[in-house]
């Protein structure tokens, strides 16, 4: 028995380093498994509560157009959750638990969603930089080694950067308009740049998952140099548009080919993963009650599914 599991084990780690895609009937180790059923329910989990901060701003966009462009996002943001739902049961458990877990508190999303969405400037930061290091930090999932997940990522990340050119337009926008206008965009730059390098994880010394999940080609990139792209990738953009970064200690580094930066808080950043950040008590509220309303829909369903299948 040892040495069929020795064998099955190789046999894993050389299709993996062949960079080839493991599928859901395929032999995979325990903890390739639990790691996999962990990350992919807190990215869904991630969409399904990233929808509230955008959606309390969809009854009060400035225009009808920037209305359309919100709704059509956070409907986005609804299909990749239960995209990734789906790939999560692929792996064998059951997206009811799942949920179940977010309900109760129990399980994680991203740290970046517990930040509140106070002006319509947030929505446009929100886009740009929330978005935009998901983005970062996606397109290298799209060739992860487990199959389904690199697929869902691939039709999410098509969407996602329409997420991120329309918060753009928006900052770019604000910061064409009155003093007022570019005030408002400036403190939403201020509030959500920090929050958004931290949805990279922790430094990659402290990152408990990192190594082994490089080693399976889960992750492609470590934290820090993902953090890093982010960085370099946006200061461009918000001195193009007129904006200043929010932080003293950015200069860009010749000799390391890109910015250095100044530290993150730590401090925050663990204290917002253990729910004790400004609105984690409200995003859970607020999932609770959308999933208590929407009970009659999935009783509905269900009955509907069964008289079905009951006729055929
Ligand atoms: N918020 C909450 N928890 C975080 C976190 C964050 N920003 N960063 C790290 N953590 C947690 C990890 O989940 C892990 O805790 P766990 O063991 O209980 O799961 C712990 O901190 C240690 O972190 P690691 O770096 O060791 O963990 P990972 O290797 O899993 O790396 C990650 C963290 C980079 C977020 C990785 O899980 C990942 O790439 N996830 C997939 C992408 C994702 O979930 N993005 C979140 C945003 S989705 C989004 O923005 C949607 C867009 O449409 C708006």
């Amino acid at each position: 028995m040892i040495e069929t599991q020795q064998h099955l084990r190789e046999e894993f780690d050389a299709y993996v380093a062949a960079d080839k895609k493991i599928e859901p009937k395929d032999w995979m180790p325990d903890a390739y498994r639990k790691t996999l059923i962990r990350q992919i329910s807190q990215h869904a989990h991630s969409e399904i509560v990233g929808m509230l901060p955008e959606g309390k701003w969809i009854t009060r966009a400035p225009s009808l157009q920037r209305k359309a462009i919100l709704l059509a996002k956070v409907q986005d943001e609804a299909g990749h959750g239960l995209y990734l739902y789906s790939a999560a049961e692929t792996l064998g458990v059951d997206r009811a638990d799942l949920v179940d877990d977010l309900l109760s508190g129990k399980a994680k999303y991203s740290s970046i969603f517990n930040y509140p969405s106070l002006t319509w400037a947030d929505i446009g930061a929100i886009g740009w930089l929330v978005d935009g290091a998901a983005i970062m930090n996606q397109v290298p999932l799209c060739r992860c080694s487990y199959g389904p997940y690199a697929r869902a990522m691939t039709r999410v990340c098509k969407e996602e950067s329409f997420h991120q050119r329309q918060g753009y337009s928006i900052m770019m926008q604000l910061m064409k308009g009155t003093d007022a206008q570019k005030e408002m965009a400036q403190d939403a730059l201020n509030r959500w740049w920090w929050p958004s390098l931290m949805m990279f994880g922790p430094s990659d010394s402290e990152s408990m998952h990192s190594s082994q999940n490089m080693k399976w080609n889960i992750k492609r990139f470590s934290n820090d140099e993902l953090r890093q792209r982010m960085v370099d990738m946006t200061v461009p953009q918000a001195e193009c548009i007129g904006l200043k970064m929010p932080d003293p200690d950015l200069k860009w580094n010749e000799e390391k080919g890109g910015h250095d930066f100044g530290e993150i808080d730590w401090t925050e950043f663990y204290d917002v993963i253990a729910g004790n950040g400004i609105c984690n008590k409200e995003r859970l509220e607020d999932r609770n009650k959308a999933h208590d309303d929407g009970e009659w829909v999935r009783d509905a369903a269900v009955a509907y599914s069964e008289k079905r299948n009951a006729n055929t």
